[in-house]
């Protein structure tokens, strides 16, 4: 395994993040729920194959029931309790809904406070090493938010501060506040990948000019970017139990001709497509020089081993023109909306 500073930070993580927002899941009586032993074993498997960098987020239930939020920090925590704490770097995500009252989900510093309490509870850790903001809450001050984020910094229950799909302005404007406090706004969760490219523009531009690394989510396109679509071996995968899969990215039929393509090309190369795509990633990072961490999920012990082998691959500057010009055509049915943040009145 490979470690790198992320951005502009001591902070050393592995070159992939686990990220434990889908987890397998036991089909039974029409429901999709958690495979906690299989869960707790692939986690185990990501830190003995050198992994120290896990994500998760206070509203991830590790299947499609919000009814059960709070479920991934809880089994993040079982994983990992045994193995040394100041081995592993801990990212989290507040801003979802956690409950059915007033003040249950957003940024207000009466749910921050309250979630970073929970939220160690769930993951049996004093400590979150990096907690971000899920998305913008517009109706909070963003002065409130920072706020409480210094109180929470203060207190050492979080090291280094986040974003998630913010605009890029608004990040420009929350990396200085910040930096006025002391205080370091050092991660970018972005979708990013083969097909879904909108980060390489101004966000890798905050990216290289703010300090900030980034951590690509979706880096297979929720699965997509494999051959599973093409085999027919879907039965299990994601997309028989997410509709918004098949809306996103397989309602046009050419793209299932452009996944043929590539499938062809990375077993050319002697890898799979899964593979191919997170070495494009890791290429295209080093090309663009920013610091971009892929947070890759696994349902079976057999994908973390492929997509950790993908580490391996070695593609030259001509490999990257190819693999783009077969994904060019690709739709990806789903426009980029940003909520923009509000600043308080005084
Ligand atoms: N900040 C945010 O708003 C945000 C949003 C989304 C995700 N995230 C983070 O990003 C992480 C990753 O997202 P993601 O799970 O959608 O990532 P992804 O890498 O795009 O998709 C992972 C899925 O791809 C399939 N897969 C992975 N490796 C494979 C292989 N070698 N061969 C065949 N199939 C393979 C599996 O699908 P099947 O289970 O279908 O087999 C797996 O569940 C999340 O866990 C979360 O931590 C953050």
């Amino acid at each position: 395994m490979d470690y790198i500073r992320f951005g502009d930070s001591g902070l050393k993580v592995s070159r992939l993040c686990f990220g434990t927002w889908h987890l397998p899941v036991k089909h039974e009586n029409f429901r999709y729920d958690v495979d906690k032993d299989l869960s707790i074993k692939i986690i185990k498997k990501a830190y003995d194959l050198g992994i120290n960098f896990f994500d998760t987020a206070n509203v991830y239930n590790g299947s499609i029931y919000p009814e059960n939020a709070g479920l991934s920090e809880i089994i993040l925590g079982d994983a990992l309790k045994d193995y040394e704490r100041e081995s592993i770097v801990i990212s989290t995500k507040f801003m979802g809904k956690m409950a059915n009252f007033n003040n249950a989900s957003g940024l207000s510093k009466k749910y921050l406070l309250w979630q970073i309490k929970e939220s160690l509870k769930r993951l049996k850790t004093d400590y979150v090493d990096i907690l971000h903001m899920h998305r913008p809450d517009p109706e909070t001050p963003i002065e409130e938010t920072v706020s409480a984020f210094k109180i929470i910094n203060d207190d050492s229950k979080a090291l280094y501060f986040g974003e998630s799909y913010f605009h890029y302005n608004d990040i420009k404007d929350i990396a200085a506040m910040f930096k006025a406090l002391n205080m370091k706004l050092l991660s970018m969760q972005e979708p990013y990948n083969l097909i879904e490219r909108d980060i390489e523009s101004e966000k890798f531009d905050i990216s290289r000019n703010y300090g900030m690394g980034i951590m690509a989510y979706i880096p297979l396109a929720q699965g997509i970017l494999t051959d599973k679509y093409l085999n027919n071996n879907s039965e299990t995968s994601r997309a028989s139990f997410v509709p918004e899969l098949n809306d996103r990215y397989l309602s046009d039929k050419k793209n299932i001709k452009i996944l043929s393509d590539l499938n062809e090309y990375a077993k050319g190369k002697g890898v799979k497509l899964a593979q191919l795509a997170l070495a494009w990633m890791l290429k295209k990072a080093e090309m663009k020089k920013v610091s971009v961490v892929p947070i890759i999920g696994a349902t079976k012990l057999e994908q973390l081993e492929d997509d950790i082998n993908a580490l391996e691959i070695k593609l030259t500057d001509n490999d990257i023109i190819d693999i783009e010009s077969i994904a060019s055509e690709f739709i990806v049915n789903f426009n980029s909306q940003y909520n923009r943040i509000r600043h308080a009145v005084f």
